[in-house]
């Protein structure tokens, strides 16, 4: 069986979503989990672009060693220079260069010739292949780009020393068969294709960017980009879960592998979702919360008989935690912690302190503890590292008839305690403009939902919140049996997130 390369691009392509953006320590985290994961090539991020995401592929470069670290620039000489910069420590980098070949990019964007694209292409790669041994080259839209013109800059990149060229579906447009027939042309067509890695990356604006990377594959290509839970540009990029688990589950059909270990796919997904502030829908392929539940009676009893009645997939191989009874009021330390490493989790005796108390406290109001209760309280303790503010107290009242009113204290810079009240339009807003008075850091509150983290009335609630601030979007999470103090939880934890961004950036 041929091995397939998974090249992920959650921290490029991924970040690019809109209100997605992550922080140097949220960069590693993910980056560190997708090492356990196994993928193969990680692309960092666009040094280029930002300070920030120099500064993310830089320390990524150093500490996350086994993957290739990837990183991406534009056709252009000096931005090749300086992103070479960005990656130069890693123990495998790579330099991805990307340049647009389709005709209607050329006359509406960039406004060059075709031969003037060719060049470009291969100076660059010649440049880049000066650094590393590793280039990746992209025709940008190269699903709408004429075919034979593609062909003709493959040839001439790896001719210049690409090692991987790959073939973007950029705007989602392509159809399977079309994508693969493109496919099967490049093999087809250009002579030297046998001394380069055939990749693909496609979009997800009809909702096709999984079937056009199967096919792909299916016609010959061996590395494919996407992200975790599908995040991306517009509608997104292909899910790698998606695929990973195509291949496993469809091996007799496929005939391919891959080297990842998909028991950690499920805490990928969680922590991507976690710190870009992007829900998992429910019903999503292998991750959502429903992909594994069985609703109807006639499935649960051939599910109870023989699993393999309505199941294609054994739920403990994408890591997707039993959501049974586990821990209660009486569990000690011991218990807790045997099960946390069981759900993959190994922290460090301070954070585990945390999560104990709060698990604690968490059992004294539920009966039951389950693993996602656990999950969340993990994820809620790991949340208040970057703390300026920490939310102590807070009482509210409201009703039908009475003014919402909160008064807040909050433990702030120097361990000072701070207190206020205000009055709102209901208890949130009450509640946020109390903290505003303390805090008082100017933004506007752009998105807020709220969700229950299992069933029952006693569930946890978890609150996602954006906030939006000079122009930047800033995500937050808090999740609480009262969703009141879940939302005080998500906005303080959000403004913690603003403060941290200013502080970095001086
Ligand atoms: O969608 C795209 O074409 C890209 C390239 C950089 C590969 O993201
Ligand atoms: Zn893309």
């Amino acid at each position: 069986m041929e091995k397939v390369i998974i090249f992920d691009t959650t921290l490029r392509d991924g970040e690019q979503a809109a209100g997605g953006s992550l922080n140097l320590q949220e960069k590693l985290d993910i980056a560190r989990q997708l090492e356990r994961l196994g993928i193969d090539v990680i692309e960092a991020g666009f040094p280029v672009t930002s300070p920030g995401d120099f500064e993310a592929v830089s320390l990524i470069a150093r500490e996350v060693r086994t993957p290739v670290i990837c990183v991406l620039t534009h056709a252009n000489l000096d931005a090749v220079d300086q992103s070479w910069e960005a990656v130069k420590e890693a123990a495998h980098p790579c330099i991805h260069i990307v340049l647009s070949s389709s005709d209607i990019h050329l006359f509406y964007q960039l406004r060059k010739s075709r031969e003037e694209i060719l060049e470009m292409s291969c100076n660059t790669v010649a440049r880049a292949r000066k650094y590393c041994d590793n280039v990746e080259f992209s025709a940008m839209d190269a699903s709408r780009t004429d075919p034979e013109y593609i062909y003709q800059i493959l040839e001439a990149v790896i001719e210049a020393g690409a090692t991987t060229v790959n073939i973007p579906d950029t705007v989602g447009y392509a159809m399977p068969d079309e994508f693969g027939k493109l496919i099967e042309g490049v093999f087809k067509n250009v002579p030297n294709i046998d001394r380069a890695v055939v990749s693909v990356h496609c979009h997800n604006d009809l909702g096709l960017a999984v079937a056009n990377s199967l096919e792909a594959l299916k016609r010959g290509a061996r590395q494919v980009e996407g992200t975790i839970n599908g995040i991306g540009e517009r509608a997104g990029n292909a899910s790698l879960e998606e695929i990973v688990m195509a291949i496993k589950t469809r091996q007799d059909f496929y005939d391919l592998t891959t080297d990842i270990d998909t028991t950690q796919i499920y805490k990928t997904s969680r922590l991507v979702s976690e710190l870009t502030g992007f829900p998992v829908q429910p019903n999503k392929a292998v991750v959502g919360s429903n992909a594994f539940r069985h609703a109807s009676g006639l499935h649960q009893d051939g599910v109870i008989k023989m699993p393999l009645t309505f199941e294609i997939m054994d739920p403990k191989s994408v890591g997707m935690p039993a959501s049974s009874l586990v821990l209660g009021k009486t569990s000690g330390r011991h218990g807790f912690r045997e099960r946390l490493a069981e759900l993959g989790y190994a922290l460090p005796d301070e954070d585990f302190n945390r999560a104990f108390s709060a698990f604690k406290e968490l059992a004294d109001k539920k009966r039951e503890v389950t693993d996602k209760d656990i999950e969340s309280v993990v994820a809620q303790e790991q949340r208040t590292i970057f703390e300026t503010y920490h939310l102590d107290r807070l009482q509210v009242t409201c009703g039908d008839r009475g003014i919402p009113t909160a008064a807040v204290r909050l433990i702030g810079p120097d361990e000072q305690a701070l207190e206020d009240a205000a009055l709102g339009t209901g208890p949130v807003d009450a509640v946020y403009k109390a903290i505003n008075r303390l805090v008082g850091v100017p933004n506007e509150l752009t998105e807020f939902s709220v969700k229950s983290v299992t069933e029952g009335i006693d569930a946890i609630g978890e609150v996602l919140i954006r906030i939006e601030s000079e122009g930047i979007t800033y995500t937050g999470r808090g999740a609480d049996t009262d969703i009141i103090v879940a939302s005080a939880k998500a906005y303080i934890n959000a403004l913690n997130r603003l403060l941290a961004a200013r502080k970095a950036s001086g």
